[in-house]
């Protein structure tokens, strides 16, 4: 796994919301190795946080929740919630895993599934959260994920106070 680049609230984009935003970028060769980078985020998270993922096909959106449930010591397998739209799991905090692939962009599909019950007492991870990005509660992570010559290529974005200081712990830790 190699860290090809991190900053830290020197985006212009924080500047003009007056908002702050850390970001790092990471390279993973292997499905195990998208999932240790998720672990290590996923330390840091608390009912309330919202993460979105977005990354065409196959990219590793739910492999990377896989390594979030890992982490929150979820019993049993995590699959991919694309035809059920939302699974619940129990675990050091309940995690809320959601698929907006079948939803077509519609913000109301997200809202007749109950999402917005679990936003404040879940870990919400939300894979094409690219499709619905007008709802998303502004201050969130964002995972996004593409392929890369030898594998993935991952960036996780902090919005807000709260997703930037978990970001930038992550950077500090390598
Ligand atoms: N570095 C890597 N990180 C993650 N997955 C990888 C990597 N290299 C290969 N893979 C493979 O890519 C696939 C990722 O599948 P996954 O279901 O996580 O993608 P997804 O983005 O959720 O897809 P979908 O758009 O269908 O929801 C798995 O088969 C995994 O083994
Ligand atoms: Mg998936």
């Amino acid at each position: 796994m190699e860290v090809i680049a991190s900053a830290v609230a020197n985006d212009p984009r924080a500047m003009v919301n007056s908002d702050s935003l850390a970001e790092i970028v990471v390279e993973t060769d292997t499905v195990e190795e998208t999932q240790h980078l998720a672990r290590r985020l996923a330390e840091s998270l608390e009912p309330g946080d919202f993460i979105a993922l977005i990354g065409p096909l196959g990219a590793g959106k739910t492999a990377f929740v896989q390594g979030i449930a890992q982490a929150l010591k979820v019993q049993g397998p995590v699959t991919s919630p694309t035809f059920v739209l939302m699974r619940l799991y129990r675990g050091r905090a309940p995690l809320c895993h959601v698929d907006a692939y079948r939803l077509e962009g519609s913000a109301e599909a997200l809202v007749d599934i109950g999402l917005e019950d679990w936003l404040d007492d879940a870990v919400v991870a939300l894979e094409w959260a690219d499709t619905v990005i007008d709802v998303l509660p502004a201050q969130r992570l964002e995972v996004l994920l593409d392929y890369a010559e030898s594998g993935r290529r991952i960036q996780i974005r902090g919005l807000g106070d709260r997703a930037s200081e978990i970001v930038e712990r992550m950077a500090g830790q390598r």
